[in-house]
């Protein structure tokens, strides 16, 4: 009896050995006709039990004889394209591979090339739609669907990035800028003080923008509840919530969202219902917060529905309003016309932009002052900037057709590029071939073929290609670093002839209404990347919508922030206030416990960045203070 179940559990294993192999060869056969540079892989680096375990699994392979190492155990950390930047390619010879497992078949693409003709053939390379699904927790929605349904839901989101609330966007972006420096500064606006969690605050600042820009709802800052109603002139029309928790509801909106975003992996472990009996008080958290938001949600499309239904109207400037206009729900039915959406289409993009909109926009923030407190020369040369260009106006007398153009010329958009460049906050930008349709593409003039089913990625490796990045002729490493590697925004400000001219070519559209961000993403004196190499907000039709809506957020605070402020890298773990005091001002001493600080910042960034769904700081922090300009603890010629 033992003997056959062992017997069995044997012809079960050989079974599945055999299975593999077999799987392994006909992957590696499809991989090796495609003419690429192909890396054998044990398995499937992002499977869900190898992103779980790797963590455990990658520190004892690298023990292994160095004889054992080879590309394979570079691309077994699933952050590779960040950590291990251009270096696979260029060992491998070519600017795309394929990483071929027993169950998988990957590309990764870092040629711009190539990359163009991935987002420009879109029936060729869809997303591959199984890797959206957590994102379907409201509805479904224009990030997680394809073909005729996205085209439906980028309709329906389109007229919601228009221009006009581009300028709300700017103006209450202005708004909890000055909110986030009062924080940081202390209500004195003294600064000086240490900011532990930098991250947590800039996320918080984004939420609270895409909230009124998107949603109406303007959130008070706890910091600054009390004096609530005194930035509410301009926002007549916005609801405002605070810590309050009202009627009927469990959490209040801000907790809910935090909650809710800050923990949707959770999500995905089952419904809400399950969620809230779950043995784990996380889990209940998120169980609460998930329906929560959801009646928030609920209560604002009742509220805009009824006003759009009387005719009121709040200025057109609101997403759900236009979602709700543009769903045709509240089209007579005497009319005739057909209601082809749910309601759960609505919330499902309302839920979609709220996250779309915050996490990449608010990295991009952190990681712009943890920069610029690393790079005191770009920092300086940030704030002479400004004040040419801004002139001393008060924040009050900011308008977004006058100073948006003048900072998306200057160097707070290089600031703002050349982060993006260094920390594309989605490091592999996913692509398909679909079962059956192997795909050829050209590079250098040869063609090549894609497998079918197989997965791409457009990899943010490509942002260090030092083919598209070229460095100041003189200067090619900097303290041991090749140019590429370094945050050097004056690289945007040169004016270079455009290698290509191709940059300045846009998607065409065959349907204007699927267009979405208005405005030029390119100014006439300024460095044009390659069209390809450069694809922070993707590229092609499946770009992201609200890249004018980051770019204006982002500019808006850059400037509210270095107009009088100066960001410095906090040294609490290495000296005291009165040690750094009794250090003389732009000595070696206290450049010493500054390099200790930029070391320690250095190391975080390379060592500790993860993705859940973009890439951060985990399970660390980098403190930072804000001082007064003038005033600065750490300046060195
Ligand atoms: C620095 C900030 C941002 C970055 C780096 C960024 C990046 C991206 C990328 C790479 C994609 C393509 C994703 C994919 O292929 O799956 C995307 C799509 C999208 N993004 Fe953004 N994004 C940013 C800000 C925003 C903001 C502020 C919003 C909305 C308020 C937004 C809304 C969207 C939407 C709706 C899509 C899907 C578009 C479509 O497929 O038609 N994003 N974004
Ligand atoms: C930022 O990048 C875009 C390319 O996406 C480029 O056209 C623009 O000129 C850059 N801005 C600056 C200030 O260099």
């Amino acid at each position: 009896m033992a003997s056959s179940l062992a017997l069995g559990a044997l012809a079960i294993i050989l079974w599945f050995l055999v299975h593999r192999y077999r799987n392994f060869a006909r992957n590696l056969a499809a991989a090796k006709s495609s003419g690429l540079p192909v890396v054998l892989m044990p398995l499937n680096v992002y499977s869900v039990f190898w992103l779980a375990t790797y963590n455990v699994w990658l520190p004892l392979l690298r023990k292994l004889p160095s004889s054992c190492h080879g590309i394979w155990l570079q691309l077994l950390d699933p952050e590779w394209a960040y950590r291990e930047g251009f270096s696979p390619f260029a060992k491998v010879g070519s600017d795309v591979l394929i990483a071929v497992s027993p169950s998988s078949i990957h590309a990764f693409v870092a040629d711009a090339e190539v990359i163009t003709q991935i987002t420009t053939r879109r029936n060729d390379f869809p997303k591959p739609l199984q890797m959206y699904t957590r994102l379907n927790i409201y509805g479904k929605n224009v990030v997680s669907t394809e073909g005729l349904d996205w085209r439906m839901h980028r309709k329906l989101t389109a007229p919601s990035f228009s221009d006009k609330n581009n300028e709300v966007v700017f103006l209450e972006s202005l708004h909890h800028a000055q909110a986030l420096l009062r924080l940081w500064t202390g209500s004195g606006g003294g600064g000086d003080q240490t900011i532990n969690d930098p991250a947590t605050d800039t996320m918080r600042f984004a939420l609270y923008v895409i909230s009124r820009a998107g949603f109406g709802v303007r959130v008070a800052w706890p910091h600054e509840e009390e004096d609530q109603q005194a930035g509410m002139d301009d926002a007549e029309d916005s609801m405002l919530v605070g810590s309050k928790i009202p009627p009927g509801h469990k959490m209040n909106y801000r907790e809910a969202l935090s909650i809710l975003l800050e923990n949707i992996m959770w999500t995905q472990v089952g419904p809400p219902e399950y969620l809230s009996r779950s043995p784990f008080k996380i889990h209940r958290e998120v169980g609460t917060a998930l329906i929560e938001w959801g009646k928030y949600m609920n209560e604002l499309y009742s509220a805009k529905e009824a006003e759009i239904a009387t005719g009121q109207n709040s200025g057109g400037m609101d997403l759900f309003g236009a979602l709700i206009r543009g769903s045709g729900i509240l089209d007579d039915p005497e009319s005739g016309r057909k209601t082809e959406l749910e309601k759960s289409d609505l919330m499902g993009n309302a839920f979609v932009i709220m996250l779309a909109g915050h996490e990449t926009t608010a990295n991009a923030l952190h990681f712009s002052l943890v920069f610029l407190a690393q790079n005191l020369d770009s920092q300086k040369r940030l704030q002479d900037d400004l004040d040419r260009t801004i002139q001393g106006k008060p924040i009050e007398k900011w308008t977004f057709e006058e100073e948006f153009p003048r900072l998306f010329n200057g160097m707070a958009a290089a600031v703002m590029n050349e982060t993006l460049r260094m920390l594309q906050p989605i490091i592999n930008i996913p692509k398909s071939t679909a079962p059956g349709r192997p795909q050829l593409v050209t590079m250098g003039g040869r063609t090549y073929v894609i497998p079918e089913n197989t997965h791409i990625y457009l990899s943010c490796a490509v942002h260090r290609n030092p083919k598209y990045w070229p460095s100041p002729p003189d200067d090619d490493r900097y303290d041991g670093l090749k140019d590429v590697e370094r945050f050097r925004p004056e690289r945007w400000l040169v004016d270079t002839k455009a290698p290509a001219a191709a940059a300045t070519e846009h998607t065409k559209f065959d349907d204007e209404d699927l267009r979405g961000p208005s405005g030029a993403d390119t100014s006439a004196h300024l460095f044009k990347p390659v069209k390809g190499s450069y694809i922070p907000f993707s590229d092609g039709y499946r770009s992201c919508i609200g890249r004018r809506f980051a770019q204006v957020e982002i500019l808006a605070v850059l400037a509210v922030i270095f107009q009088h402020y100066s960001v410095e890298l906090a040294v609490d773990e290495f000296a005291s206030d009165a040690e750094v005091e009794a250090m003389r001002k732009g000595g070696k001493e206290r450049k010493a416990v500054w390099q200790k600080a930029a070391d320690r910042a250095d190391h975080l960034l390379r060592k500790t960045m993860g993705s859940i769904i973009t890439l951060q700081l985990r399970g660390n922090t980098i403190p930072l203070r804000f001082v007064r300009r003038g005033e600065e603890r750490f300046m060195f010629d």
